[in-house]
């Protein structure tokens, strides 16, 4: 059977958005026309540009193509619909409408596919069409097509990174310059790094809606954004991270997503976190975003690159719209939803990690060893412990071995209640070391 020659068939594609990332692939699909079509098995033509604003010039988008009605675009019944808007609603709504039309849909939108990424493939299984989302977890890594791909065959234990850019961004000055959170974030705002309102990234909940994605597709099992655990960067101090370099840490925002020890479940969080130096995710700096996978047969296998931007998340967008029209030319659909497992997501509580605490303590007979005692009546084992006097008061900084994240909580409670421990200055999860 011969295949089809690409300049034969001609696919169309309608684009919701036009902003940072859709005038890119507007840009890329006219710039790479040939080489796309050779790929996809089709010329792909670009049939409208959704915007709010038409009277905005747009670069890499013709204007012609450029229109306000984006339910007439999306209902248009385009081979391949791609939304690039954002935000839950109208793009839910789009994507739904795009679908009953018969189009394939590819996505950036991760708020959307972490909230209810459930009705969008069913929508998708119902229409018999392809939903492609890669670019909604860390820009132009090729991510999510390996895991729901490449790592079908193996079983995931782990998948821990950083996977938002503005916040490694931060954390990265704030490491390298000793500077203080509030001056970087001006900072990276000035440079554009952080939006104006950088709420979503700061506080965790882009990470989080990330982690949600990763951890549905790495477990096999529907993830939600109300199923994780965040806690962003906005608590992290210049203190802490000094307290971190002096110890060999450095502080990263980490997404992780694991099996319960007695894999009955999983657990999936993100919050600042301290990584040894020599861990590859401790190198890796500024707006990138790297991911580690751990699984049984592979073992470990790290992905890395630039998680935002418009070309690079154009990029990831790109390949979905390559795959989704490949799909159609030969008649075929892309897989489906996996989420066979249907393990219970466990609360934070239920996580082993190990931890690094900061009291200020009275400097006095006996407290050491109260303090010692507190961590061993909750079963949280210390792995060392550091002591700095500071006249009446001393300082000291305990880092455990593995624990239950409840049995630390417990313990914490139970220093607060302590009246010679004057303070708890700083408690924070630490992953990426070898052993216990
Ligand atoms: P953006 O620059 O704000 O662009 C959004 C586009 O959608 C704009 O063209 C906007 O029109 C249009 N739009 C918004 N609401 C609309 C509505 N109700 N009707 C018609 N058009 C509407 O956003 P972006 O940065 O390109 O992000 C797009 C998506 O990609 C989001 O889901 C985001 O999370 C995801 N993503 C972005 C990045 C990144 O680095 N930027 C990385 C990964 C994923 P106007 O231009 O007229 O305002
Ligand atoms: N705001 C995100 C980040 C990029 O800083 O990584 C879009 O996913």
């Amino acid at each position: 059977m011969s295949t089809p020659d690409a300049a034969d068939r001609e696919l169309t594609v309608a684009l919701l958005g036009g902003g940072t990332v859709g005038s890119q692939v507007a840009r890329i699909l006219r710039e790479n026309a040939d080489d796309l079509a050779a790929r996809a098995g089709a010329r792909l033509r670009l049939t409208g540009v959704a915007v709010r604003d038409a009277g905005r010039a747009r670069e890499g988008v013709d204007p012609d193509l450029v229109t306000t009605d984006a339910a007439a675009l999306a209902a248009g019944g385009a081979d391949v619909v791609v939304e690039l808007m954002g935000g839950i609603e109208p793009a839910r709504s789009l994507i739904l409408t795009a679908m009953r039309a018969g189009s394939s849909v590819v996505t950036a939108n991760k708020a959307l596919v972490a909230e209810d990424g459930a009705t969008l493939h069913a929508a998708a299984e119902e229409n018999g069409v392809d939903l492609y989302y890669e670019a909604s977890v860390a820009g132009a890594i090729p991510l999510l097509r390996p895991l729901r791909e490449s790592l079908a065959g193996d079983k995931v234990r782990r998948v821990l990174g950083i996977v938002n850019g503005t916040t490694n961004f931060i954390l990265t000055k704030m490491d390298e310059e000793g500077a203080d959170y509030a001056e970087v974030l001006a900072e990276a705002q000035a440079l554009g790094y952080a939006e104006a309102d950088p709420t979503a990234d700061v506080e965790g909940h882009d990470a989080a809606a990330k982690a949600a994605i990763l951890a549905g597709l790495a477990f096999h099992t529907r993830v939600r954004l109300s199923d994780v655990t965040f806690e962003g960067i906005t608590r992290v101090s210049a203190q802490d991270v000094a307290a971190a370099r002096d110890m060999g840490f450095v502080i990263k925002l980490l997404a992780v997503a694991e099996l319960s020890p007695d894999e009955s479940g999983l657990v999936v969080r993100v919050h600042p976190t301290m990584v040894p130096r020599t861990h590859p995710l401790a190198g890796v700096r500024g707006a990138f975003n790297a991911v580690f996978v751990e699984a049984e047969a592979a073992g470990q296998v790290m992905f890395y690159g630039r998680g935002a931007g418009g070309a690079p998340t154009a990029s990831a967008v790109l390949g979905d719209i390559v795959a989704a029209a490949r799909n159609r030319v030969s008649g075929t659909r892309g897989p489906g939803e996996s989420t066979y497992a249907d393990l219970e997501v466990l609360p934070i509580g239920a996580a082993v990690t190990r931890y690094y605490v900061n009291l200020h303590v009275a400097d006095r007979p006996g407290v050491l060893a109260a303090v010692a005692q507190a961590f061993a009546d909750h079963d949280v084992s210390i792995q060392n412990v550091r002591q700095d006097g500071k006249g009446e008061e001393a300082g000291l900084v305990v880092r455990t071995h593995t624990a239950r994240d409840s049995a630390l909580s417990a313990t914490i409670e139970a220093l607060r209640s302590m009246d010679a421990v004057r303070s708890v200055v700083g408690v924070m999860r630490v992953e990426g070391e070898e052993g216990r």
